[in-house]
C-alpha cells in the first residue's frame, strides 16, 4: 500500500489531476479532493497496547520516506484557553509515553507550567493516516536531558544557548553574531547543557488512529485508559 502511494505521487495521471486544479492565477482549492484508498483499519488490526499500533504505523511512515515522519504537532493552551500549535520532533517513546525536547522558557513551556495538558498530532496524510494523542506533560530530569543533549551535533548544542526561544529579537544578524561568539567561547570545551533547555515526557491518556477510506467513510478508533488496560471504540468518521 505504501508503494502504491509512492507510485501514485510519481504518476503522470496524478500530475495531470494536480494541474487541472490550478487556474491561471491561483490554485483552485475548492476543487481539490481525492479518494483515500490505500488501506483500512479493522478492529482485528488493533493491538492491545496503542503504542504497538503506533510503532507499526511510525515504521511504515519511515519506510515510505515521509519527510520528518517523527514530527508531531504539539498543542498547548495559554491561561485564557487560547490553543497554540507547533511542530516538535518525537525523540523517544515507550508504551506509556512520548518524549520531546525544547527550550524551557519557550511559549509552550510557559503554557505547560500552567496547564500540563497537551495534545500531539502526527499528520501522516501522505499515507491517508493521522494519529492523535491526548496526555499530560511533565518535565524530564536533568540526567535524562543531558544524555540526549550530549548526543546532539555541536552546532545544535550551541544554538540551544543562542536561541532564547519565543522571545523577541532585533535581527537575524544579532542571532548569528551570538552564535559565532559562543562557538568561540566553547572552542576548547564540551558545550554545557543550558539550565533553560530540557524536555517533556507526555503520559498518554488517549490515542486515536484514523485511516482514510473510500467515499469519506474513514476508519477511526480511539483507545482510552480503563483501569490498567485500554478501552477501544470505533468513532464515526
Ligand atoms: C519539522 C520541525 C521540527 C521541529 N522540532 C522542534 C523540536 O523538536 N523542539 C522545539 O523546541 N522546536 C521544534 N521546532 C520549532 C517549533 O515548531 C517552534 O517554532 C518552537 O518550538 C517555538 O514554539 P513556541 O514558541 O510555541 O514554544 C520544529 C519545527 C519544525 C518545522
Amino acid at each position: 500500500m505504501i508503494e502504491i502511494f509512492i507510485v501514485t505521487m510519481q504518476n503522470n495521471a496524478f500530475k495531470y489531476w494536480f494541474r487541472q486544479t490550478m487556474t491561471e492565477h491561483s490554485i483552485n482549492i475548492t476543487a481539490m479532493r481525492r479518494e483515500y484508498t490505500q488501506s483500512g483499519l479493522r478492529r482485528a488490526d488493533l493491538t492491545e497496547e496503542p503504542m504497538d499500533l503506533f510503532e507499526r504505523w511510525l515504521n511504515q511512515a519511515c519506510a515510505a520516506l515521509l519527510p520528518d515522519a517523527t514530527a508531531m504537532s504539539a498543542s498547548t493552551v495559554d491561561t485564557r484557553g487560547q490553543p497554540f500549535q507547533r511542530l516538535v520532533l518525537l525523540k523517544n517513546f515507550d508504551r506509556q509515553s512520548m518524549l520531546f525536547y525544547t527550550n524551557l522558557h519557550s511559549r509552550k513551556a510557559t503554557h505547560l507550567s500552567n496547564n500540563p495538558r497537551i495534545s500531539l498530532h502526527f499528520p501522516w496524510n501522505a499515507l491517508e493516516r493521522q494519529v492523535l494523542v491526548l496526555g499530560r506533560a511533565e518535565q524530564l530530569s536533568v540526567v535524562n536531558v543531558l544524555k540526549y543533549f550530549n548526543s546532539r551535533p555541536r552546532d545544535s548544542q550551541i544554538c540551544a544557548w543562542v536561541s532564547r526561544q519565543s522571545s523577541l529579537i532585533s535581527s537575524r544578524s544579532a542571532l548569528e553574531s551570538q552564535f559565532l561568539e559562543l562557538k568561540q567561547k566553547f572552542i576548547q570545551n564540551d558545550v554545557p547543557l543550558p539550565s533553560f533547555w530540557g524536555g517533556y515526557r507526555v503520559t498518554i491518556d488517549a490515542m486515536e488512529f484514523w485511516q482514510g477510506r473510500e467515499h469519506r467513510l474513514h476508519d477511526r478508533f480511539i483507545y482510552r485508559r480503563e483501569g490498567s488496560g485500554w478501552k477501544t471504540d470505533r468513532l464515526a468518521p
